[in-house]
């Protein structure tokens, strides 16, 4: 097994607005529909919440909201009123997304603040996701994101890189994609921090949650933890 390390990723240090930061995002939203995390995440909230919207759910580290957005308004056309909340220390949601969330009742609140700060003083959620987010901390740091997420919701889900080496040889052929460099480098810094086992749910509180981890083929790793 590779052992989990972890390296600053290129693009959290990118103003949002740089052309690097915009081609890398690019290159996310590609990766994202590549390794399946759209299937998967619109299968998970078809799952969780039948045909009816949560009535307020949070992206941690949401970036440019891309992803919410398109798997919310995939699967609840009609957000009738709920509420997603954005949040990242760096938003960069544009007018656009916004605008197309609100036109189908969404009520969106783009949170610019670190995650720790605002688990602190959450509002009301029914649900908490992350996609690509939980690799960015230690064990330490998230050993402490999870119980401030625990006591914020009685739903949590995250997608993370899958650390070994399918994951690294998908890296290898990045290239072939022509992936900018940024996302070369953050993408096998990722699976280098990724997870794999049963890693997350150790860290998860134990008592009166039901977790749920698994490999999602071929790249990612799979996080849910529930309310028992
Ligand atoms: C790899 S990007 C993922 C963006 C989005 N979830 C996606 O899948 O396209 C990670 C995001 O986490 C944010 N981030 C990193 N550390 C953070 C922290 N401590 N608090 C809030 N956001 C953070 C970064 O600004 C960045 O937007």
């Amino acid at each position: 097994m590779i052992v989990r390390s972890l390296t600053p990723e290129l693009l959290d240090a990118l103003p949002p607005e740089a052309p690097e930061a915009r081609a890398s995002r690019r290159d996310l939203h590609a990766l994202n529909a590549l390794m399946g995390h759209r299937r998967a995440w619109r299968s998970w909230l078809r799952r969780e919440f039948d045909s009816r919207a949560p009535r307020a759910i949070a992206e941690l580290g949401a970036g440019d909201g891309v992803i919410a957005a398109e798997n919310l308004l995939a699967t609840f056309p009609d957000g009738d009123g709920a509420t997603l909340f954005l949040v990242d220390r760096a938003p960069c949601v544009a007018e656009s997304t916004l605008h197309t969330l609100q036109r189908a009742g969404w009520r969106v609140c783009v949170e610019k603040a670190d995650v720790f700060d605002w688990l602190s003083e959450p509002p009301p959620l029914d649900a908490i996701c992350a996609n690509l987010f939980l690799h960015h901390f230690d064990d330490t740091a998230l050993t402490r994101l999870l119980a401030l997420a625990s006591r914020a919701t009685p739903l949590f889900a995250a997608m993370e890189p899958r650390r070994g080496w399918l994951g690294l040889a998908g890296v290898a052929a990045l290239p072939l994609i022509d992936a900018h460099a940024v996302t070369l480098h953050d993408a096998r810094v990722s699976v280098e921090a990724g997870f794999c086992a049963r890693e997350l749910s150790t860290l998860w509180p134990r008592d009166g949650w039901l977790c749920e981890e698994r490999r999602t083929f071929p790249f990612s790793h799979w996080f849910c933890a529930r309310k028992a």
